[in-house]
């Protein structure tokens, strides 16, 4: 099995997806943004307020070489960030989720635990910046994507199958 390497904006359900993609399938899944924590042993918020963005993509960048190396058939979940790594297409299948800037914000604030999820997002923490960032990376997500997977409207469960059931077609 290769690699699925999941992207796509903050907010989209990466994380969600991919617990049930572990549920439904023999993939383990890893998250890049977990792993940076745990090295560093604190937040990501943290990294960011006490060394800025470039110090966090630095360690994104030390990741990805690791993936590519030393990581067989997992999933692996990333930071909305994490698509600028020059090597992703070589970590595996790339995913995308994608959905409206709308829809992502409303499914945030909808959920029951919306007030953390915004605050340990350093990059949402302003609306009209936040919507910037959105617009710009969209189409490079695109470009990357070997499957999109349109979650808009969609159950986590009936993103996993489509997800699923793309990724087996285009193995
Ligand atoms: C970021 C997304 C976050 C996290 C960091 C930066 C980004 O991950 O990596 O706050 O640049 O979009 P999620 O996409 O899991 O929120």
């Amino acid at each position: 099995m290769k690699n699925i390497i999941l992207i796509g904006f903050m907010g989209v359900g990466k994380g969600s997806v991919a617990r049930e993609v572990v549920k439904n399938s023999r993939y383990v899944a890893i998250d890049t943004d977990d792993l940076i924590e745990s090295m560093e042993n604190r937040k990501i918020k943290k990294i960011f307020e006490q060394e800025g963005e470039a110090y966090f993509r630095e360690l994104e960048k030390n990741i990805s070489v690791w993936l590519e190396k030393s990581v067989k058939n997992t999933l692996i979940s990333t930071g909305g960030g994490f698509y600028k790594v020059k090597n992703l297409k070589k970590i595996g299948t790339v995913v995308f989720l994608d959905s409206p800037f709308e829809e992502i914000f409303k499914r945030i604030e909808d959920h029951p635990n919306a007030k953390s999820k915004l605050k340990k997002r350093p990059l949402l923490s302003n609306l009209s910046e936040a919507k910037k960032l959105y617009d710009m990376r969209r189409p490079e997500y695109l470009a990357l994507a070997d499957i999109v997977i349109d979650v808009t409207n969609k159950s986590v469960q009936e993103c996993t199958k489509e997800l699923l059931k793309k990724v087996a077609k285009n193995a």
